[in-house]
């Protein structure tokens, strides 16, 4: 039997080979607002992999006056035309359909970017997520902007584009027609209708532009799902309106809103959430309509995404974040190598990523967005080798796996009886247990290459050299560092401790996360969750301060929920024992004031150091004597430091056997340190 996922769809004229589509998502990977070649690879290996339609862009803005917050294109400048036509061309060339999304981000953005112009709303309402304050919209600004989107619509189709996308949830497309936005009184926001006219306008614009064939349309949110925005009976009218009006050609259905962080993430869900949550909804309005149906939010596994089609939910099912952590979904499952793809485990680092660091990565997906540089594919080695790899957390199974496509001969030696490392640890927090992906994912494609996996062995130098091995890379990871204090060292607990459960703290807890990263907020949920009346006392000016927006939320959730009090700018300075309490010292970096809490028990968080002694013994014993030729690592170059010529193998070490980092970083260190093995 046919897989429906494999069906082909007519889109108007468009002929789609499947399913399965990325929706428009901004990896900020631009530079000055054109589509360079780092974004173009990125589009053009997903079309590679099988997608039938990537969706380009997202949020390209139409306007100067549309700041692009987080590495928008700018589709408001003629120049973007030819780096246009080299994106589709390239993706065309594998055989998959190319559109982008168009927008104007209204108050959804920051006035401090690119040109500094105002940002500009129907009305002067701050938008929470991005703390503007935007102008309200004159009759010149609506007049300029209808313009703007149809100049932008036309730059897209000379530049080979099949269609455009109008974003309209929580953008200046769709603040004009909900009321939760647009608090006019005038011909522009006095009733349901006018509040439509700077919207109508601008899509028969578009139409008068680029003509009746070209495909236009529209993510729209048809239930806001916020007090007086647009509730579903109001969202399918206008939908109606639309199609009738012949204004546009599909529909990409969005449920919810953007205002906040919250909001925002009942849209783009991460772990730990309902697994998509819209569906439902999104077949609801297909059963209303004519247009043909898209929808995205966290269908991440090919179950879910058959579902949906099966089902008749949606026309096209979007995998977005799916395509992110593995960009061949599609052609995996057409030679029925579904097994293989690489799991997305709804971390949504990428998505963070944008605002924390300016690109979109993957946690656990190292090749992507660096395709000129990183395969997805990895190519055999021109001769084999003998690989010994010590550690499987997620750097040394990274190794063993990069080393297994190549062809090599691989063991590696894991002191535990399981694989995973501080990833086993993390997955014990109840809403994070799809980290653990990460591991079974590389565990299953470690047996598939038949590399050979023994647990339980703690290695010695001499059982390393007895392997007689040409290469071995020390993944050993790291161990919990204390925070310097003044006294009290023996009395505090880490995170780890709360994690594997060798300490379950009750009564008063003090939490001190000297790191503001997941380890940190995630041990202090987990003890907030318990019961626990839980103080967290961070130096630095905000909670979490490495955690990004989405991921955020659930943590401050808990925190609410629980009554968490929150001590930022402060540090403890030191633990002392007084009768059946623990006596906690607070001072800061800003003045020498200090103050005491009286607490049953203390837990830190400082990060990890290495825990590298193996690497150090069998230094002297290597060739290259540990070292690495940065160089050639960042060229892409195989490594042939030669410090001791008559040394018996070459040594690497990676991830936090090397220092402290997280996932990314250890998978990154491996693959790009084996792949030139
Ligand atoms: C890095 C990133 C950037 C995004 N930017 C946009 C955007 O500009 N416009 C948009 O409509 N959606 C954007 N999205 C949302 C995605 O299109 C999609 O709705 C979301 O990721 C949920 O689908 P998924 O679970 O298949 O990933 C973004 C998502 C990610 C991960
Ligand atoms: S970072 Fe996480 S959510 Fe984003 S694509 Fe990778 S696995 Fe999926």
């Amino acid at each position: 039997m046919s897989d429906p996922l494999l069906e082909p769809f007519d889109l108007k004229h468009l002929h789609l080979r499947n399913r399965i589509f990325s929706s428009a998502h901004e990896p900020a990977y631009s530079e000055n607002g054109m589509p360079t070649e780092r974004y173009r690879l990125y589009h053009e290996e997903k079309a590679k992999g099988g997608v039938a339609l990537t969706m380009t862009a997202g949020s390209a803005v139409v306007a100067e006056d549309s700041p692009p917050a987080f590495g928008n294109l700018h589709a408001y400048d003629d120049a973007i035309v030819p780096w246009i036509q080299q994106l589709t061309d390239g993706v065309h060339e594998h055989g998959a359909a190319c559109m982008i999304q168009l927008t104007h981000l209204g108050r959804r953005t920051s006035w401090s970017h690119d040109d500094w112009l105002p940002v500009v709303a129907p009305s002067p309402l701050r938008e929470p997520a991005h703390r503007s304050i935007p102008k309200e919209a004159e009759d010149w600004d609506i007049e300029r902007l209808v313009a703007k989107f149809a100049d932008a619509a036309e730059r897209m189709q000379a530049g080979g584009m099949d269609g455009i996308e109008l974003e309209s949830y929580g953008h200046l497309f769709d603040a004009f027609w909900s009321p939760a936005m647009n608090h006019r009184t005038d011909e522009w926001g006095a009733t349901a209708d006018d509040r439509l006219r700077f919207p109508l306008m601008v899509l028969q614009a578009i139409r008068d532009r680029v003509g009746a064939e070209f495909i236009v349309g529209l993510r729209m949110a048809i239930d806001e799902t916020v007090p007086n925005g647009i509730d579903t009976p109001a969202g399918l009218n206008i939908l109606a309106r639309l199609e009738r009006d012949g204004l546009i050609d599909f529909v990409n259905v969005i449920r919810g809103a953007t205002a906040t962080d919250v909001l925002l993430s009942e849209v783009i869900p991460i772990h730990g959430m309902p697994a998509a949550p819209h569906l439902d909804f999104a077949g609801m309005v297909r059963s209303k309509t004519n247009l043909p149906v898209l929808h995205a939010s966290k269908i991440d596994d090919v179950a879910t995404a058959r579902h949906a089609i099966t089902e008749g939910r949606v026309d096209l099912v979007g995998m977005t974040r799916a395509q992110i952590a593995d960009p061949h979904i599609v052609r995996k499952i057409a030679e029925g190598r579904e097994a293989e793809i690489r799991p997305c485990v709804g971390a949504t680092y990428c998505l963070d990523r944008i605002y924390e660091a300016g690109e979109a990565l993957c946690l656990h997906n190292a090749a992507t967005s660096r395709e000129a540089t990183m395969p997805h594919e990895i190519p055999q080695a021109d001769r084999t080798r003998k690989v010994v790899v010590v550690g499987a957390g997620p750097a040394g199974l990274e190794a063993a796996r990069v080393a297994g496509e190549r062809g090599h001969d691989v063991i590696v030696l894991e002191a535990m009886p399981q694989a995973g490392g501080q990833i086993v640890l993390a997955a014990r927090h109840p809403r994070r247990v799809d980290l653990i992906g990460i591991v079974d994912w590389r565990v299953a494609e470690l047996k598939r290459l038949g590399v050979d996996v023994r647990y339980d062995t703690i290695a010695e130098a001499t059982d390393v050299e007895d392997l007689e091995p040409d290469v071995v890379i020390i993944a050993t990871g790291g161990l919990p560092q204390l925070p310097p204090l003044e006294e009290g060292d023996d009395r505090v607990v880490t995170s780890w401790d709360i994690f594997s459960g060798d300490a379950t703290p009750t009564g008063r807890v003090l939490f001190y996360d000297d790191h503001g990263r997941h380890s940190a907020l995630g041990a202090a949920e987990m003890i907030a969750r318990s019961g626990a009346e839980l103080e967290i006392v961070t130096p630095e000016r905000i909670l979490g301060a490495d955690i990004g927006g989405m991921n955020h939320v659930p943590y401050a959730r808990a925190f609410n929920e629980t009554d968490t009090r929150i001590t930022l700018n402060q540090r403890v300075m030191a633990v002392r024992p007084e009768v059946g309490v623990l006596c906690v010292e607070i001072g800061s970096d800003h003045s020498t004031h200090r103050s005491v809490r009286h607490v049953d028990s203390v837990v830190v968080d400082h990060g990890t150091l290495p825990q590298a002694d193996l690497y150090f013994d069998l230094k002297p014993r290597s060739t290259n004597l540990g070292a690495v030729d940065y160089g050639a690592l960042l060229d892409g170059r195989p490594q042939n430091l030669e410090r001791k010529p008559d040394g018996a193998f070459q040594l690497f070490r990676i991830g936090d056997a090397v220092a402290g980092r997280n996932i990314h970083a250890a998978i990154f260190d491996a693959l790009r340190l084996v792949k030139d093995l």
